[in-house]
């Protein structure tokens, strides 16, 4: 197997090679003075397995293009087999028409990706595990959020309070709570298809005194933590804290959060950044590993 780095996964990308002991194909790529994406691969794939790592962040169009350009680039110049791994999955909250005239983002996304010629994808905390049904190829998604738990674990939050902003991510709260060892819950919470606005229904949780880690697949806007920090320092928590897979952290999200109490934000680098201070590429290598032994 070989590797190539998208530009928006450099580091994770050589991270990931790194640990498997593999080769990085090197890749030149550019903007094209009307910005148009521009890349060029600049060693070997002749019937080799490759792995392109290239997450879906901001700008996600051209990220996605990037992607869709490596894949092609790979496969005429004779790779036999490309996985891609997007570790943030872009335009997968669109997973259906939910107002009158929208678009499938993700299923335009999976057939973006089928007619690039890739194979397969690995993803990582997809926002809902079904819209990878509507891959036309084998799609995975891998949970980071026993890494994060572990994070704090390690820092010794152990039976700290696992807790999801909405019960779509219930589940995510409670893959914590196997590793953190104390209780877990969810939050109700809505948002407005059109305003975007988010609020809370009230609901009583047994923080008091208790240290309180809110686990979600992706920080946007900071809204989302904001009002769920607020309603845990309400309810009493002494200390509350963000763990995120996805940090896209737009805008002022960071500023937002901070000031709503929460005393530290954690993430992958899954999107780098500042507070990318837990590594995908371990938990990337044993999928890598694991499909290639399938594979035989
Ligand atoms: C929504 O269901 C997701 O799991 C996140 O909670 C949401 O996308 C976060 O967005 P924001 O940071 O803008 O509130």
């Amino acid at each position: 197997m070989k590797i190539i780095s998208g530009p928006a996964s450099k580091q994770l990308g050589e991270k990931i090679a790194e640990l498997l002991g593999v080769e990085v194909v090197p890749l030149f790529f550019k903007n094209h003075p009307d910005g148009e994406s521009y890349v060029r691969l600049e060693g070997n794939v002749e019937n080799e397995e490759i792995a392109v790592i290239q997450t879906t962040s901001p700008p996600q169009d051209t990220h996605l293009m990037q992607l869709a350009l490596i894949a092609d680039a790979a496969r005429r110049h004779g790779a036999k087999k490309i996985s891609a791994v997007v570790p943030y999955l872009a335009y997968a909250r669109q997973d259906r028409a939910f107002l009158y005239g929208e678009a499938v983002s993700i299923e335009v996304v999976a057939r973006i990706l089928k007619a690039a010629k890739i194979d397969s994808l690995i993803t990582v905390n997809v926002h809902k595990e079904k819209v990878l049904n509507k891959f036309p190829f084998p799609a995975k998604s891998i949970s980071a959020i026993p890494s994060l738990a572990k994070f704090f674990k390690q820092k010794g939050f152990d039976k700290a309070f696992a807790l999801a902003p909405d019960k779509g991510a219930m589940w995510l709260a409670e893959e914590a709570r196997r590793v953190l060892g104390g209780e877990y819950d969810y939050l109700r919470k809505h948002r407005d298809r059109y305003s975007g606005q988010i609020s809370i229904t009230k609901k009583a949780f047994d923080v008091k005194g208790k240290k309180v880690i809110i686990f979600d697949d992706v920080i946007s806007t900071g809204g989302t933590i904001a009002l769920a920090a607020k309603n845990m320092k309400e309810a009493g928590a002494d200390n509350v804290y963000a763990a995120c897979v996805h940090p896209l952290l737009i805008g002022n999200a960071e500023k937002r959060i901070l000031e709503a109490g929460v005393e530290e934000i954690v993430g992958t680098d899954s999107i780098q950044s500042h507070v990318s201070k837990v590594s995908l590429a371990p938990l990337i290598c044993r999928e890598l590993k694991h499909q290639e032994k399938k594979r035989g």
